[in-house]
């Protein structure tokens, strides 16, 4: 017999079919002649209900049927008494793939804390929260890709191992085959990397831009989607040391164009997640309701599947620097001394400045532009003004930057002018110089992380819970 996934048979198989069905015991629970058994495959949120007759099947089996346990059962479908669900299995034949001991399988039926099921992190997949939050990151993944491949993108795979580092921020994870204690050492006494494997210093990489931007400036538009890993050492509930990332890179874009793309882009994934997810947003959104039921009213955040809808329906607001340090200089909680960061022109925006924009001031996304130069990265395009660039941040709520993208400066005396300045090395960057040399365009791109918008879709608190094995400073368990 052919094996059916619980969601085939809960949303359409007839009763009085004959179904093979295979899963994991969420809960078992005994009346005098029958057992029922709820039954998880991953496929769904929902579980089928099993129920077996006690006289039919030796109390040793049925003693074995703990939460936990890898149960193939072959039934016939029959309605169902019992509510919450149209049909349930009665079971002719129970087999036994895998138990699991009660004393000390974790995933209890019972509630467990995030922090619990952090440190539980490979079995909690087992639980309906995290079973949702993994079915909706998939569900993203692929919305991504299609929409991408809608409209003429290539996906581009570039390196994960590279000898540049794209953003100049210096935050890397260096790669090398080298003795750590014993590195072989030049005539100076520095460690001779000349003899490490790639016969230079090399690093994972922070972002697959620079090699986007050679596939756009021939193929026209590409996006990467793939781990970028970042070694700076902040330890928030937005930041991952490994995290993934979608990077779109259009020639003959401007920033306008590039603003354009990011917010249709964004709506659409949400319009997919609100049209194909709906069971586990469901879910979701009743467990954030449940978890912020002791709160004050005003510190309660808007129904999950509202939110999601508020922002796929409203146009984002445009704005650029310079207005929003104006509109946060002349806030009240900027005159009551609320921020903790400084807010200067000049001075990079926190994300509490962020999410104030977004969440107190004008209460939808925001999109920021023409940043200063000096805190922006040196292939940012660089405005008339000589003191920003044509940068933009895609600010949301509750996230703050969840989008970060420019247009990219094309001319070639311009950007090297920039690199030098910025002590970029610019003889090592001869391959990303030449396009500037040969057909050089107008070109724009951004870079969406991926994490940070599945925490938005899925209304979870915490980067580390909607990543499978979270990478973090002094944690790499998994
Ligand atoms: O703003 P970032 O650093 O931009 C770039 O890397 C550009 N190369 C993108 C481009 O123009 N092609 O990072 C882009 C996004 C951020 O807005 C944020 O959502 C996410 O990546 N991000 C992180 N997510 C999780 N953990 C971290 N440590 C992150 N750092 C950035
Ligand atoms: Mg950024």
């Amino acid at each position: 017999m052919i094996r059916k996934k619980v969601r085939e048979i809960l949303d359409g198989e007839a009763t009085g079919t004959e179904v093979l069905v295979k899963g994991w015991v969420r809960t078992h629970r005994n009346s005098k002649n029958v057992s029922f058994i709820a039954l998880n495959d991953g496929s769904t949120i929902r579980n089928l209900q099993v129920v077996a007759d006690v006289n039919h099947f030796s109390g040793e089996l049925l003693g074995e049927i703990n939460t936990g346990a890898a149960l193939s059962v072959t039934g016939i479908l029959a309605a169902s008494a019992g509510s919450g669900q149209a049909v349930e299995l009665v079971a002719r034949e129970i087999v036994l793939l895998g138990g699991a001991d009660p004393e000390n399988f974790p995933m209890q039926p019972k509630k467990h804390s995030l922090e619990f099921l952090r440190e539980n992190a490979h079995l909690r997949f087992r639980t309906n929260t995290f079973g949702a939050i993994f079915r909706i990151r998939h569900a993203m993944a692929f919305a991504i890709h299609d929409y991408f491949n809608r409209r003429g993108f290539y996906y581009l795979h570039t390196p994960i191992i590279t000898a540049s580092d794209a953003e100049g921020a210096g935050q890397m994870f260096r790669v090398t085959t080298l003795d750590a204690l014993q590195p072989p050492l030049t005539e100076e006494g520095k460690v001779d990397f000349s003899a490490d494997f790639f016969g230079r210093p090399t690093n994972l990489t922070v972002s697959g831009q620079l090699e986007g931007e050679l596939g756009a400036t021939a193929l026209g538009e590409i996006y990467t989607f793939g781990p970028t890993f970042r070694a700076e050492n902040s330890n928030t509930t937005r930041h991952l040391a490994e995290f993934w990332m979608i990077e779109p890179e259009m020639a003959f874009y401007d920033l306008k164009d590039n603003m354009d793309l990011a917010e249709d882009f964004l709506k659409s994934l949400i319009r997919y997640a609100l049209d194909h997810c709906s069971e586990d947003l469901a879910f979701l959104a009743t467990r954030l309701r449940e978890e912020e039921k002791g709160k004050p009213r005003e510190q309660q955040s808007m129904d999950l599947i509202e939110k999601l809808k508020f922002v796929a329906d409203n146009e984002f607001v445009r704005l650029t620097y310079t207005e929003a340090i104006d509109i946060l200089r002349n806030s009240n909680h900027y005159k009551k001394k609320k921020f903790q960061f400084p807010v200067e022109w000049g001075v990079d925006l926190q994300s509490e400045h962020e999410r104030y924009l977004v969440e107190n001031h004008f209460r939808k996304p925001v999109i920021l532009i023409n940043y200063p130069k000096e805190i922006k990265a040196f292939y940012m395009k660089q405005n008339d003004d000589g003191k920003t660039v044509a940068a933009m941040d895609v600010l949301f709520p509750q996230i703050g930057e969840i989008i970060g993208g420019s247009q990219r400066e094309e001319d070639y005396d311009k950007l090297v002018a920039r690199m030098e300045e910025m002590h970029i090395p610019v003889e090592e960057m001869w391959w990303y110089l030449d396009t500037r040399r040969y057909g050089t365009v107008p070109h724009s791109g951004f870079g969406l992380g991926f994490e940070r918008f599945i925490l938005f879709i899925t209304g979870m608190g915490n980067i580390r819970d909607v990543i499978a094995f979270p990478r973090t400073p002094r944690n790499a368990e998994f």
